[in-house]
């Protein structure tokens, strides 16, 4: 038996597991240190109290045989897709068909398993930095060629930076699924409107996908899209994929949902137009087992006037974080960007940024994630998160402040 060989073109560690491993090896060789986390984007803070006692009612409910609940449905129950439709999407201008909407167990879950949907030598495009489980996903099932000198040379790299004002443009080259996230991780920055029409003109004009990955769009203040549906014509191209893990603090009882509205196809064997939405369908009865019936029931909640209420101060808070991160740093003498409109800020590095990574851990206890991690146009930068406690953000920015 020969193992995939694409796994052995993979670059050392994932991001975060290399992170970890470097935290876990200076914890060791220094017990003593009191290391503050603002590196991978997980909460901190408690469930919302409409959210846990919804899990609990449900939970309740598995002790009875006449309320017991075993597999769920391969999509996920009907109570928890419309709450969807008619809480998230309608308000929007956005209508879903019931069977647009696939409930699963993360976005992480969706947006790596989406590219099975794809044929084997699709050209795949991501703006640059990027969530590095697109590459990795695409690596792994072979798309993307060989990894030399810190780049796939078979993957297309939109630009975001500084010099752009962290706004992409479309590819030049031919590209079958463009992978766009906003509000943006690691950036923290978002697109208008207007901005993200010329990918949905792209993807039109050219018959591509977009896979876009709206997991924070509860953390949107500004005037910006909080899907790419608002923006005309999406339907037909784009696939959305949403989260509760940072909506709602479920990173670790885990919901998520993906959209596939029928307009969005490919091109079949014989050249004919097949509809992604039934390939995924396809796929989630062979491959996925559904989500737990109290967690769906938890997630249902967050749609209520309490439900939204309560996650609502909750994002809040973090938001509040990101701006302590964002004041701070910039009274520091760095250059900030994000962290408006997302839980994430992005700054400017004096040095490389693996360099600053194991400074900032040394110096100041505090870590944080090298930009370079996220792709090549991340070198030079680094991403604070604000899931951490205000008063930890806080101490952490006034140990960055004294280095
Ligand atoms: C991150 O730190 O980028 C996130 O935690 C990633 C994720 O949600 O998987």
């Amino acid at each position: 038996m020969h193992v995939n060989p694409n796994f052995e073109k993979l670059p050392g560690n994932y991001l975060f597991a290399e992170v970890a491993r470097r935290v876990k090896a200076y914890s060791a060789a220094h017990p003593e240190a009191d290391i503050l986390k603002l590196g991978i984007g997980d909460v901190t803070q408690p469930l919302a109290p409409c959210v846990v006692a919804a899990l609990k009612k449900a939970a309740d409910e598995m002790l009875s045989s006449a309320t017991f609940h075993g597999y769920s449905p391969d999509y996920g129950y009907d109570f928890l897709i419309d709450a969807i439709r008619e809480k998230d999407y309608a308000p929007r201008g956005v209508r879903l068909a019931a069977d647009e909407v696939f409930i699963s167990d993360g976005a992480k879950t969706d947006t790596s398993a989406i590219q099975e949907l794809f044929a084997a030598d699709a050209r795949i495009a991501v703006t640059d930095p990027v969530y590095p489980v697109y590459v990795d996903s695409n690596a792994m099932a072979g798309r993307l060629g060989d990894f030399l000198d810190g780049r796939w040379t078979r993957l297309t790299y939109l630009p975001c930076n500084a010099e752009n004002g962290f706004v992409p443009s479309p590819p030049t080259e031919p590209a079958d699924v463009i992978y766009l996230c906003y509000p943006n991780n690691p950036t923290g920055t978002t697109l208008t409107a207007a901005q993200l029409k010329p990918f949905v003109e792209y993807a039109r004009k050219h018959g591509a996908v977009i896979v876009y990955d709206a997991a924070y769009k509860a953390f949107i203040s500004s005037d910006v899209p909080h899907s790419i549906y608002e923006v005309e014509g999406a339907r037909e191209v784009a696939i959305e994929c949403c989260s509760f893990s940072k909506t709602a603090g479920f990173t670790g009882v885990r919901c998520a949902y993906t959209v596939i509205p029928h307009e969005v196809t490919g091109l079949g064997a014989s050249g004919q137009q097949v509809e992604l939405n039934a390939l995924w369908k396809r796929r989630m009865g062979s491959k996925f087992n559904g989500v737990s019936y109290p967690v769906q029931r938890a997630a249902e909640a967050v749609f209520t006037p309490e439900g939204q209420k309560q996650c609502g101060e909750t994002v809040a808070y973090y938001k509040k974080n990101a701006a302590l991160i964002r004041s701070e740093l910039a009274a520091a003498g760095y250059a900030v960007f994000g962290g408006v409109d997302a839980p994430y800020v992005w700054l400017k590095t004096p040095v490389d940024s693996w360099r600053f990574f194991d400074r900032l851990l040394d110096e100041a206890h505090v870590v944080g994630t090298p930009g370079a991690g996220f792709g090549p146009s991340g070198e030079g930068y680094f991403r604070l998160t604000a899931f951490n406690t205000y008063e930890k953000t806080a101490e952490a920015l006034r140990r960055i402040r004294g280095l």
